[in-house]
Protein backbone atom coordinates (compact mmCIF):
# COMPACT_ATOMS: atom_id res chain seq x y z
CA UNK A 1 0.00 0.00 0.00
CA UNK A 2 1.45 3.35 -1.11
CA UNK A 3 0.63 5.73 2.27
CA UNK A 4 -0.41 9.11 1.28
CA UNK A 5 1.11 12.02 2.63
CA UNK A 6 -2.12 14.68 3.26
CA UNK A 7 -0.01 18.04 2.83
CA UNK A 8 -2.27 20.96 4.08
CA UNK A 9 -0.50 23.59 2.58
CA UNK A 10 -1.64 23.43 -1.05
CA UNK A 11 -5.42 23.00 0.68
CA UNK A 12 -4.67 25.93 2.92
CA UNK A 13 -3.49 27.99 0.15
CA UNK A 14 -6.67 27.24 -2.21
CA UNK A 15 -8.69 28.48 0.81
CA UNK A 16 -6.67 31.58 0.99
CA UNK A 17 -6.50 32.10 -2.64
CA UNK A 18 -9.98 32.01 -2.69
CA UNK A 19 -10.62 34.33 0.18
CA UNK A 20 -8.63 36.96 -1.31
CA UNK A 21 -10.33 37.22 -4.25
CA UNK A 22 -13.42 37.45 -3.45
CA UNK A 23 -11.87 40.38 -0.54
CA UNK A 24 -10.42 41.76 -3.45
CA UNK A 25 -14.01 41.96 -5.37
CA UNK A 26 -15.39 43.52 -2.03
CA UNK A 27 -12.61 45.87 -1.39
CA UNK A 28 -12.92 47.51 -4.93
CA UNK A 29 -16.42 48.38 -4.34
CA UNK A 30 -14.95 50.49 -1.41
CA UNK A 31 -16.12 48.88 0.81
CA UNK A 32 -14.52 48.04 4.11
CA UNK A 33 -12.20 44.43 4.83
CA UNK A 34 -13.00 41.64 6.94
CA UNK A 35 -11.19 42.72 10.08
CA UNK A 36 -9.57 39.85 11.76
CA UNK A 37 -8.32 40.88 15.96
CA UNK A 38 -5.87 38.84 17.96
CA UNK A 39 -5.49 39.58 21.39
CA UNK A 40 -2.09 37.71 22.73
CA UNK A 41 -1.97 37.55 26.73
CA UNK A 42 0.86 36.54 28.23
CA UNK A 43 4.43 35.43 27.63
CA UNK A 44 4.55 32.25 25.30
CA UNK A 45 6.92 32.35 22.86
CA UNK A 46 5.07 29.07 20.24
CA UNK A 47 2.15 31.61 20.55
CA UNK A 48 4.12 34.92 19.08
CA UNK A 49 5.33 32.87 16.20
CA UNK A 50 1.70 31.21 15.40
CA UNK A 51 0.22 35.23 15.88
CA UNK A 52 2.61 36.53 13.73
CA UNK A 53 1.93 33.59 10.95
CA UNK A 54 -1.95 34.30 11.38
CA UNK A 55 -1.40 38.13 10.88
CA UNK A 56 0.89 37.68 7.59
CA UNK A 57 -2.09 35.36 6.19
CA UNK A 58 -4.48 37.78 6.86
CA UNK A 59 -3.00 40.32 5.33
CA UNK A 60 -1.68 39.30 2.59
CA UNK A 61 -5.78 37.64 1.73
CA UNK A 62 -6.65 41.75 1.98
CA UNK A 63 -8.32 41.13 5.94
CA UNK A 64 -6.90 43.88 7.97
CA UNK A 65 -5.69 42.97 11.09
CA UNK A 66 -5.61 44.55 14.78
CA UNK A 67 -3.17 42.99 17.90
CA UNK A 68 -3.36 43.82 20.84
CA UNK A 69 -0.95 42.85 23.86
CA UNK A 70 -2.49 43.00 27.75
CA UNK A 71 -0.11 42.52 30.32
CA UNK A 72 -2.70 41.54 33.25
CA UNK A 73 -5.86 40.54 33.75
CA UNK A 74 -7.86 43.53 33.68
CA UNK A 75 -6.33 45.12 30.49
CA UNK A 76 -6.86 41.74 29.10
CA UNK A 77 -10.93 42.15 29.87
CA UNK A 78 -10.41 46.10 28.75
CA UNK A 79 -9.04 44.20 24.96
CA UNK A 80 -11.75 42.42 25.02
CA UNK A 81 -14.30 45.42 25.04
CA UNK A 82 -12.59 47.20 22.65
CA UNK A 83 -12.68 44.32 19.60
CA UNK A 84 -16.28 43.84 20.80
CA UNK A 85 -16.93 47.53 19.90
CA UNK A 86 -14.62 48.11 17.17
CA UNK A 87 -16.74 48.88 13.92
CA UNK A 88 -13.21 47.31 12.04
CA UNK A 89 -13.14 44.26 13.48
CA UNK A 90 -15.07 41.43 12.50
CA UNK A 91 -13.95 38.28 14.62
CA UNK A 92 -10.96 38.38 17.04
CA UNK A 93 -9.26 35.42 19.09
CA UNK A 94 -7.62 35.15 22.65
CA UNK A 95 -4.75 33.43 21.65
CA UNK A 96 -4.46 30.60 23.81
CA UNK A 97 -2.59 29.27 26.16
CA UNK A 98 -3.46 32.53 28.79
CA UNK A 99 -0.93 32.35 31.80
CA UNK A 100 -1.08 30.40 34.64
CA UNK A 101 -4.13 30.89 37.19
CA UNK A 102 -5.67 33.79 34.48
CA UNK A 103 -9.82 32.69 34.18
CA UNK A 104 -9.95 31.01 30.85
CA UNK A 105 -13.78 30.44 31.25
CA UNK A 106 -14.85 33.96 32.37
CA UNK A 107 -12.54 35.78 29.42
CA UNK A 108 -13.86 33.44 26.73
CA UNK A 109 -17.38 34.19 27.96
CA UNK A 110 -16.51 38.01 27.45
CA UNK A 111 -16.21 37.77 24.02
CA UNK A 112 -18.74 39.15 21.97
CA UNK A 113 -20.38 35.70 20.59
CA UNK A 114 -21.43 37.56 17.02
CA UNK A 115 -17.15 38.18 16.57
CA UNK A 116 -15.94 34.57 17.95
CA UNK A 117 -13.76 33.54 15.40
CA UNK A 118 -12.23 30.61 17.52
CA UNK A 119 -15.80 29.35 18.45
CA UNK A 120 -15.10 29.20 21.98
CA UNK A 121 -17.89 31.19 23.34
CA UNK A 122 -20.52 29.07 25.31
CA UNK A 123 -23.12 30.17 22.85
CA UNK A 124 -20.97 28.89 19.76
CA UNK A 125 -20.51 25.56 21.63
CA UNK A 126 -24.06 25.23 22.21
CA UNK A 127 -24.48 25.67 18.72
CA UNK A 128 -22.82 23.40 17.35
CA UNK A 129 -23.64 20.69 20.23
CA UNK A 130 -27.09 21.10 19.56
CA UNK A 131 -26.24 20.94 15.13
CA UNK A 132 -27.07 24.03 14.49
CA UNK A 133 -24.42 26.25 11.92
CA UNK A 134 -22.15 27.69 14.37
CA UNK A 135 -18.60 28.86 14.33
CA UNK A 136 -16.45 25.84 14.09
CA UNK A 137 -13.12 26.35 16.16
CA UNK A 138 -10.53 26.67 13.31
CA UNK A 139 -8.25 23.38 13.80
CA UNK A 140 -11.70 21.04 13.25
CA UNK A 141 -12.85 22.91 10.80
CA UNK A 142 -9.20 22.52 9.30
CA UNK A 143 -9.56 18.79 9.72
CA UNK A 144 -12.61 18.57 7.91
CA UNK A 145 -11.57 21.02 4.75
CA UNK A 146 -8.25 18.87 4.56
CA UNK A 147 -10.38 15.42 4.77
CA UNK A 148 -12.83 16.32 2.20
CA UNK A 149 -9.70 17.46 -0.07
CA UNK A 150 -8.82 14.30 0.23
CA UNK A 151 -11.92 12.98 -0.65
CA UNK A 152 -11.32 10.52 2.82
CA UNK A 153 -15.24 10.55 4.46
CA UNK A 154 -15.86 10.14 7.85
CA UNK A 155 -19.05 8.43 7.19
CA UNK A 156 -19.52 5.11 9.29
CA UNK A 157 -15.84 4.94 10.03
CA UNK A 158 -14.58 4.28 13.16
CA UNK A 159 -12.89 7.90 14.47
CA UNK A 160 -10.89 7.88 17.57
CA UNK A 161 -9.66 11.19 18.93
CA UNK A 162 -6.79 11.53 21.03
CA UNK A 163 -7.03 14.75 23.16
CA UNK A 164 -10.54 16.09 24.89
CA UNK A 165 -9.38 19.99 24.25
CA UNK A 166 -11.94 22.84 23.76
CA UNK A 167 -9.83 24.16 20.70
CA UNK A 168 -9.54 20.09 18.97
CA UNK A 169 -10.82 17.30 20.59
CA UNK A 170 -14.20 18.15 22.07
CA UNK A 171 -15.69 20.38 19.17
CA UNK A 172 -14.23 17.25 16.53
CA UNK A 173 -15.92 14.75 18.54
CA UNK A 174 -19.34 16.16 18.95
CA UNK A 175 -19.11 17.04 14.70
CA UNK A 176 -17.74 14.29 13.87
CA UNK A 177 -20.93 12.12 15.44
CA UNK A 178 -23.44 14.33 13.92
CA UNK A 179 -25.55 13.80 11.30
CA UNK A 180 -24.47 15.80 8.38
CA UNK A 181 -22.23 15.02 5.03
CA UNK A 182 -19.11 15.72 7.23
CA UNK A 183 -19.89 13.68 10.43
CA UNK A 184 -21.84 10.37 11.14
CA UNK A 185 -18.62 8.78 12.71
CA UNK A 186 -18.33 6.77 15.10
CA UNK A 187 -16.56 8.04 17.69
CA UNK A 188 -13.95 7.16 20.73
CA UNK A 189 -12.36 10.39 22.21
CA UNK A 190 -9.65 9.02 24.25
CA UNK A 191 -7.49 11.53 26.73
CA UNK A 192 -4.91 11.44 29.43
CA UNK A 193 -6.95 9.38 31.98
CA UNK A 194 -7.94 6.85 29.31
CA UNK A 195 -6.69 3.56 30.23
CA UNK A 196 -5.32 1.59 27.35
CA UNK A 197 -5.09 4.04 25.03
CA UNK A 198 -3.67 1.15 22.21
CA UNK A 199 -6.86 -0.73 22.38
CA UNK A 200 -8.80 2.01 21.13
CA UNK A 201 -6.53 3.54 18.36
CA UNK A 202 -6.04 -0.15 16.72
CA UNK A 203 -9.33 0.16 16.31
CA UNK A 204 -9.20 3.50 14.55
CA UNK A 205 -9.88 3.82 10.87
CA UNK A 206 -9.35 7.58 11.66
CA UNK A 207 -6.86 8.12 13.92
CA UNK A 208 -6.57 12.25 14.92
CA UNK A 209 -3.62 12.73 17.72
CA UNK A 210 -3.92 16.49 19.48
CA UNK A 211 -2.21 15.60 22.80
CA UNK A 212 0.64 17.25 22.78
CA UNK A 213 3.18 14.59 23.09
CA UNK A 214 6.17 14.31 20.49
CA UNK A 215 6.27 10.64 18.93
CA UNK A 216 3.97 9.06 22.05
CA UNK A 217 2.08 7.13 19.10
CA UNK A 218 4.37 4.68 16.83
CA UNK A 219 3.40 2.07 14.75
CA UNK A 220 2.52 -0.82 16.97
CA UNK A 221 -0.45 1.58 17.62
CA UNK A 222 -2.16 1.53 14.31
CA UNK A 223 -4.38 -0.95 12.46
CA UNK A 224 -3.09 -1.02 8.76
CA UNK A 225 -4.46 1.21 6.35
CA UNK A 226 -5.64 3.52 8.78
CA UNK A 227 -5.72 7.31 8.12
CA UNK A 228 -3.46 9.28 10.85
CA UNK A 229 -3.83 13.03 10.99
CA UNK A 230 -0.93 14.57 13.65
CA UNK A 231 -2.06 17.95 15.70
CA UNK A 232 0.73 17.71 17.59
CA UNK A 233 3.52 20.76 17.10
CA UNK A 234 6.20 19.74 19.33
CA UNK A 235 9.80 20.42 19.86
CA UNK A 236 11.91 17.56 19.04
CA UNK A 237 15.23 19.14 19.83
CA UNK A 238 16.17 21.50 17.37
CA UNK A 239 12.83 20.60 14.64
CA UNK A 240 9.31 20.82 14.74
CA UNK A 241 7.86 17.13 14.91
CA UNK A 242 3.90 15.21 15.62
CA UNK A 243 2.73 13.15 18.29
CA UNK A 244 3.17 10.60 15.71
CA UNK A 245 6.51 9.06 15.21
CA UNK A 246 6.49 7.97 11.47
CA UNK A 247 8.42 5.37 11.78
CA UNK A 248 7.78 2.12 9.41
CA UNK A 249 4.39 3.77 8.59
CA UNK A 250 5.12 4.35 5.37
CA UNK A 251 3.28 1.42 3.22
CA UNK A 252 1.40 0.20 6.54
CA UNK A 253 -1.07 3.22 7.16
CA UNK A 254 -3.57 4.52 4.18
CA UNK A 255 -2.42 8.73 4.83
CA UNK A 256 -0.95 10.91 7.23
CA UNK A 257 -0.31 14.41 7.93
CA UNK A 258 3.09 15.72 7.79
CA UNK A 259 4.62 17.61 10.38
CA UNK A 260 4.97 20.68 9.74
CA UNK A 261 3.00 21.42 6.80
CA UNK A 262 -0.26 19.48 7.23
CA UNK A 263 -3.00 20.48 9.68
CA UNK A 264 -1.27 23.40 11.00
CA UNK A 265 -1.94 25.38 7.79
CA UNK A 266 -5.17 24.96 7.42
CA UNK A 267 -5.84 25.91 11.17
CA UNK A 268 -4.69 29.57 9.99
CA UNK A 269 -6.71 29.22 6.76
CA UNK A 270 -9.97 28.09 8.96
CA UNK A 271 -9.58 30.82 11.44
CA UNK A 272 -9.61 33.00 8.17
CA UNK A 273 -12.42 32.00 6.78
CA UNK A 274 -14.18 31.89 10.05
CA UNK A 275 -13.38 35.92 10.02
CA UNK A 276 -14.84 36.01 6.70
CA UNK A 277 -17.89 33.80 7.62
CA UNK A 278 -18.85 36.32 10.39
CA UNK A 279 -18.23 39.45 8.26
CA UNK A 280 -20.29 38.06 5.84
CA UNK A 281 -23.18 37.43 8.19
CA UNK A 282 -23.13 40.40 10.51
CA UNK A 283 -21.32 43.32 8.49
CA UNK A 284 -22.82 42.27 4.79
CA UNK A 285 -25.29 40.58 6.52
CA UNK A 286 -26.51 38.11 3.59
CA UNK A 287 -29.65 36.83 4.60
CA UNK A 288 -30.35 33.85 5.71
CA UNK A 289 -26.18 32.75 6.16
CA UNK A 290 -27.27 30.48 9.17
CA UNK A 291 -29.83 28.92 8.69
CA UNK A 292 -29.53 28.03 5.15
CA UNK A 293 -29.05 24.88 5.23
CA UNK A 294 -25.16 24.93 4.92
CA UNK A 295 -22.76 23.96 7.41
CA UNK A 296 -20.96 27.98 7.58
CA UNK A 297 -17.70 25.94 7.56
N1 LIG B 1 -3.73 28.07 20.67
C1 LIG B 1 -3.51 26.98 19.90
N2 LIG B 1 -4.47 26.85 18.97
C2 LIG B 1 -5.34 27.87 19.14
C3 LIG B 1 -6.54 28.27 18.49
O1 LIG B 1 -7.03 27.63 17.55
N3 LIG B 1 -7.12 29.40 18.97
C4 LIG B 1 -6.60 30.10 20.03
N4 LIG B 1 -7.26 31.19 20.45
N5 LIG B 1 -5.50 29.75 20.66
C5 LIG B 1 -4.86 28.65 20.21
Amino acid sequence: MKTRILYGKPVAEKIIRKLARTVDEITKQNIRPPGLGIIHAGFDPASRIYIKNKQQVAQASGFYVEILEPDNENQLFDAIEYMNRSSQIDGFIVQLPLPPLWNIDAVLEKIEPSKDADGFHPLNSGRIMAGQNGILPATPAGILSLLAYYGISTSGKHVVIAGRSRIVGRPLSVWLSANHPQGNATVTLIHSRTLNPENYIRQADIFVSAVGKPHIWKLKHFKPGAVVVDVGINRCGERLCGDVDSEGLEGFVSAITPVPGGVGPMTVASLIRNVWLLYKRYFLATPGFFNNGKTGV
